[in-house]
């Protein structure tokens, strides 16, 4: 079976409290049973990971180039930030789908850049968890 490597970035694990307003009240937990679910429909297998720290994302991705067959991946702030993440998905050559939650695009000006998107096959953002959903679906259509 094929495998997909799935990164929550920074802060993610506080979903559910965090910013309801912005980010909802659906868990990390409620996100990851979903995307079981459908990895479970598809014939996929996920390993799963959510990190705050940009070397073990950096690490997990360069690790995992021979493993995973796609990553699905919300860099959360590093998406932004992260020359390091982008390099690292480019020099893998793994099938990316990046997702956000809420749309950065209609929020504060600093949100407005991702550093990924250039990298990644494609990018779904602003369904709330659906975007995770989505991206799955895309990911599995694709691999
Ligand atoms: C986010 C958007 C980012 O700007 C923010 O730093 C996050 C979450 C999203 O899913 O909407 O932590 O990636």
């Amino acid at each position: 079976m094929k495998k997909i490597l799935v990164i929550h970035g920074p802060n993610l694990d506080l979903l559910g409290q965090r910013e309801p307003n912005i980010y909802g009240r659906v868990t990390l937990q409620q996100i990851n049973n979903d995307l079981r679910k459908i990895a479970k429909k598809r014939g996929v297998v996920l390993k799963i990971v959510q990190s705050n720290h940009e070397g073990e994302i950096v690490e997990l991705i360069g690790k995992g180039k021979k493993q995973y067959a796609g990553l699905l991946i919300n860099p959360a702030a590093y998406t932004h930030t992260s020359v390091a993440i982008r390099d690292a998905i480019a020099a893998s050559g793994i099938l990316t789908v990046e997702v956000h939650l809420s749309n950065i695009y209609s929020r504060e000006e600093f949100r407005q850049k991702s550093l990924i998107s250039p990298v990644a096959k494609g990018t779904i953002l602003g369904f709330g968890p659906k975007s995770y959903i989505l991206g799955l679906q895309a990911l599995t259509d694709l691999i």
